[in-house]
């Protein structure tokens, strides 16, 4: 074999390693494969609006989401989330506003026992005018925390009120508008943070 025919096969199969390559990358990014990387963090869900009606995810179709978990007697990390909640959407409306109008803020309750919808709309409204406060049956709020990976238990015991804690994980799920995972942020990042996280995200 001449050098010169050595080389031009060397020179072909490293093109075909790249060419595969490529194909290969291509192939991963494609459509039908981006459910693989993605986290098993969310889904279908039935619940009761702050008015007292029933809402599915398929009432927010095409609209990305942020959504919090917790209870409206919550001492702490509740209140303090939702106000950074309310900050972060507040900042995103100067910096990315039509990112901000077309997302969906919503609080999930884990506590379907004693947040009912009056509640919850009373509540909400503490935080952000657009939030929107989502309760259910026991049975329905078990399935959404399930779906949404979210840990949630009664403590036990109750304080001087005869109140109940409930120990709860803590994030914004920021979902796309066909409800499906983007990324999550933490109640610990500041509010500005979270809001380039968001935008950096929606498309
Ligand atoms: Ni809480």
């Amino acid at each position: 074999m001449s050098k010169k025919i050595e080389l031009s096969l060397i020179v072909s199969c490293l093109g075909l390693g790249l060419v595969l390559t490529l194909l290969l990358v291509e192939t991963r990014r494609g459509p039908s494969d981006t459910a693989v990387s993605r986290p098993d963090i969310g889904g279908a869900f039935s619940l009761i609006d702050h008015d007292g009606v029933r809402v599915s995810d398929a009432d927010y179709a095409g609209r990305p989401l942020l959504i919090y978990f917790g209870f409206t007697y919550c001492p702490d990390v509740c209140p303090l989330s939702l106000d950074i909640m309310g900050a972060a959407l507040q900042h995103l409306k100067k910096t990315a506003p039509k990112k901000e109008a077309r997302l969906q803020p919503l609080f999930i309750s884990v506590d379907p026992a004693r947040d009912t919808p009056a509640q919850m709309k009373d509540y909400v409204s503490y935080f952000h005018p657009r939030l929107i406060g989502l309760t259910g049956t026991p049975e329905q709020i078990d399935a959404v925390k399930r779906a949404f990976r979210i840990y949630a238990a009664k403590t036990p015991g109750t304080d001087e009120n005869g109140n109940y804690n409930v120990d709860h994980s803590s994030f914004f799920y920021l979902m796309d508008g066909r409800n499906r995972y983007i990324a999550h942020f933490s109640h610990t990042m500041a509010a500005p943070d979270i809001a380039a996280g968001i935008a950096a995200k929606l498309p």
